[in-house]
């Protein structure tokens, strides 16, 4: 996670805090339609973690994904810089955001690395930038 910082005692901290947080957040995943949980921590530039997973309903556009879940409570509690994202799914190998929570992520936090993982805890990494190259702008 070479965003997080240079020193590789810390990076490996914050990854293995990462994906305790990660891990344990995804087991509240509210997801009976889909059968699908993923859980998400965010890692902001003070070294704040924020969680979420997702959370669907029976009126199944209301669903909010994990990523957005975090996102937003770490957005309503004054954080504005955000580094790393970590996602984590068990149904889907290395989960990617949709592109609704892409677009999201491409104004409040247009610099963030993606990082996700699978089973084995293997990552990959994404910087926003590749994942969503010309995200919508109002240009006023
Ligand atoms: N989901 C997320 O929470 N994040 C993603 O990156 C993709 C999809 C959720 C939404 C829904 O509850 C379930 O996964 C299946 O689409």
């Amino acid at each position: 996670m070479a965003r997080i910082s240079s020193n590789t005692a810390l990076r490996k901290k914050v990854s293995k805090e990462l994906v305790k947080r990660v891990k344990r957040v995804v087991n509240n995943a509210y997801a009976p339609y889909s059968g699908i949980s993923v859980g998400a921590a965010l890692y902001c530039a003070n070294g704040n973690i924020y969680t979420g997973c997702n959370i669907e309903n029976s009126s199944y556009s209301l669903t909010t994904c994990a990523e957005r879940v975090a996102l937003f409570k770490a957005i309503s509690e004054g954080e504005r810089k955000f580094l790393l994202l970590l996602l984590y799914s068990p149904q889907v190998d290395s989960i990617l955001p949709c592109g609704a929570c892409l677009q999201v992520f491409s104004e409040c936090a247009p610099e963030i690395i993606i990082a996700t993982m699978n089973a084995n805890n293997e990552f990959h990494f994404y910087p926003l930038q590749t994942l969503l190259t010309k995200p919508f702008k109002l240009s006023k």
